[in-house]
């Protein structure tokens, strides 16, 4: 996607990067242990009033060590949402867990009435754990994904996790700045609330460090095994002694000089995204059939992406239409990803009556969103949808 004329999500080096990246090289400390990943992680910390922030390479990998240090085991299971990117499915698969999938609510994000059903109906609680009655597997955790940057039903996950005894892996990779306005949980950032919680700093994100990721948990003894599990698991490191089998996943000094400069943007980028929005809104309110998924009542969202609902039966085209037209005109969009139960990989798992998620699908593409988009490409943007509409000749 290089190539194209707009980019979907391109990231936008506009402040200190290159000064910290020279800082890097001039000081001759490019990996591990270098003084920008203490400035990222303590950044973090204080921008999303986190207790206990370690960075690593990318949030894939943060998944992997919050499965791990969540105690979930070979054999276990683990409820994750069938709309996400694929990262944390994968991440439970690598562990030896099995995923069981849910659907979607109308926000994308996971349906915790279903999940409460699920546990109730098809679970049964013993002094082991939250045992699947078709399986006969343990679940153990699940992984509420805040879709596109919008806050999950974090107080109804967490409910539930209680009721069953399930570690909240909150994946909020896609949600960095999101958080709630109302309820239990008001003021609190996403990634913030669960047992652990992710964030990816990869390079189509709101900020990035080109690759990267933290675990976030509000344990600060969780966090030192964290940190000592990405390094080898050394216990001594003069002698190289090692107790248990490690990783090597440290985030590079020259990564987290980029991620922190982009952080000193956040505040800049969101007010950007939300700017941007209102104006497509704008542009794209006359024309019917079209509009905005919104984010959650009393959430305040990233607007990491602009998902765009077509209603086929008004607006005339299909999702696949409109993005054709797109791609002929040198713009990129993108689809929601394909569901993940039905991904090959996981078409044997168990997902549990999904019929939101497949209507979603068909209705949802994702605009330009990146923070550097300017007026005239918005314009652009939406005069691909005036001209399909208008060749469609229903008005
Ligand atoms: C929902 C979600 N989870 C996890 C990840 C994984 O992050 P990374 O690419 O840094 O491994 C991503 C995206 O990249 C994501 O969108």
């Amino acid at each position: 996607m290089f190539d194209m004329k707009i980019p979907l999500s391109a990231p936008n080096l506009c402040g200190r990067e290159l000064d910290y990246v020279n800082e890097c090289i001039r000081s001759n400390w490019i990996s591990g242990a270098g003084e920008f990943i203490r400035k990222f992680e303590v950044a973090v910390c204080n921008r999303f009033k986190i207790k206990n922030a370690v960075s690593c390479v990318n949030g894939t990998s943060a998944l992997l060590l919050a499965l791990e240090l969540s105690g979930v085991e070979t054999g276990d299971e683990v409820i994750v949402p069938t709309v996400t990117f694929i990262s944390p499915v994968n991440a439970v698969r690598h562990r030896g867990a099995a995923p069981i999938f849910m659907d979607c609510d109308e926000y994308l994000n996971i349906d915790v009435e279903k999940l409460q059903d699920f546990c109730r109906k098809e679970c049964k609680m013993t002094a082991r754990g939250l045992i699947n009655k078709t399986t006969g597997r343990i679940i153990k955790a699940i992984i509420p994904v805040h879709v596109f940057g919008n806050p999950c039903r974090m107080e109804e996950v967490c409910a539930a996790a209680r009721e069953f005894r399930l570690s909240v892996i909150e994946d909020a990779a896609e949600s960095l700045g999101s958080y709630y306005t109302c309820g239990k949980f008001s003021g609190k950032f996403t990634g913030s609330i669960g047992d652990f919680g992710v964030y990816s700093f990869n390079a189509n994100k709101v900020v990035t460090s080109a690759g990267g990721g933290m675990i976030l948990s509000r344990k600060k003894t969780v966090s030192k095994k964290a940190r000592y599990l990405i390094d080898q698991a050394k216990d001594d490191p003069v002698r190289y002694i090692h107790r248990e089998a490690g990783y090597n996943l440290r985030l590079s000094n020259l990564h987290a000089a980029v991620g922190l400069a982009q952080l000193e943007l956040l505040g800049q980028f969101l007010a950007i995204k939300r700017k941007n929005l209102e104006l497509y809104r704008k542009l794209i309110s006359p024309i019917a059939g079209l509009s905005f998924l919104e984010p959650p009542p009393g959430t305040r969202a990233n607007l990491w992406f602009y998902p765009l609902l077509i209603e086929k039966e008004i607006f005339g085209r299909s999702r696949q239409e409109t993005m054709k037209a797109f791609s002929n005109n040198n713009i990129e969009t993108r689809p929601l990803w394909k569901l993940n139960h039905l991904q090959r990989p996981y078409l044997k798992c168990q997902s549990y009556k999904i019929d939101k998620a497949p209507r979603l699908f068909e209705k949802i593409i994702n605009l330009p969103c990146g923070t550097g988009l300017r007026e005239r490409e918005i314009e652009e943007v939406v005069s691909v949808l005036v001209r399909l509409k208008g060749k469609n000749g229903k008005n």
